[in-house]
């Protein structure tokens, strides 16, 4: 990717469109902790994009399990562009928008994601032994309540 600047104020969320799927893709190869699944499985779900100028810079992808019940299911930011607040500003959209409980998973080392949910308000409330594999890992489960 490119370098440049990202200006927080012109930082915008949008839902994701085709076109933005490459873009997609790229920010998760460079992401190994994210999920790494098909992009285009993304829109089958609510998939948000975060913009700085013309560029795509992080997503997010949720999807509703119950009638008051989300989950995270990938969250990845441009290497780049990550300590700005955009990861921040991606799950502070979501969370606003579907009120109720929200669960995730994260990798027991991830110990950045897990800073960003406990900032964001989400507590651990379970472990799940081997969950991940390549490597084999525990994961975190977490839930917010909205
Ligand atoms: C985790 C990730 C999404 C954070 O994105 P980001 O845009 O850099 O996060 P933000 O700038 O919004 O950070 C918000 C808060 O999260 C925490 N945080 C984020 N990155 C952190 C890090 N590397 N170390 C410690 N805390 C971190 C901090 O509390 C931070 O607030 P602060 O900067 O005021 O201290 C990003 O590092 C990433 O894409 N990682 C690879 C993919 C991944 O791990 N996805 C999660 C899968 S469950």
């Amino acid at each position: 990717m490119d370098n440049h600047e990202t200006n927080d104020s012109q930082m915008t969320v949008r839902a994701a469109t085709p076109a933005d799927l490459p873009a997609i893709a790229s920010i998760q190869d460079l992401s190994p902790e994210a999920a790494q699944w098909e992009p285009s499985s993304y829109l089958d779900n609510d998939c948000q994009v975060a913009t700085g100028g013309s560029r795509i810079i992080g997503f997010l992808v949720t999807r509703q399990i119950g009638p008051a019940e989300h989950e995270i299911l990938n969250l990845a930011v441009d290497p780049a562009e990550r300590r700005t607040g955009i990861a921040r500003a991606l799950l502070r959209d979501a969370l606003s928008r579907a009120k109720g409980e929200w669960f995730l998973e994260v990798r027991a080392s991830n110990t950045a994601a897990i800073q960003l949910y406990e900032s964001a308000g989400f507590h651990r409330t379970g472990r799940r032994p081997d969950y991940y594999y390549e490597p084999v890992e525990d994961g975190i489960v977490m839930r917010f309540f909205s």
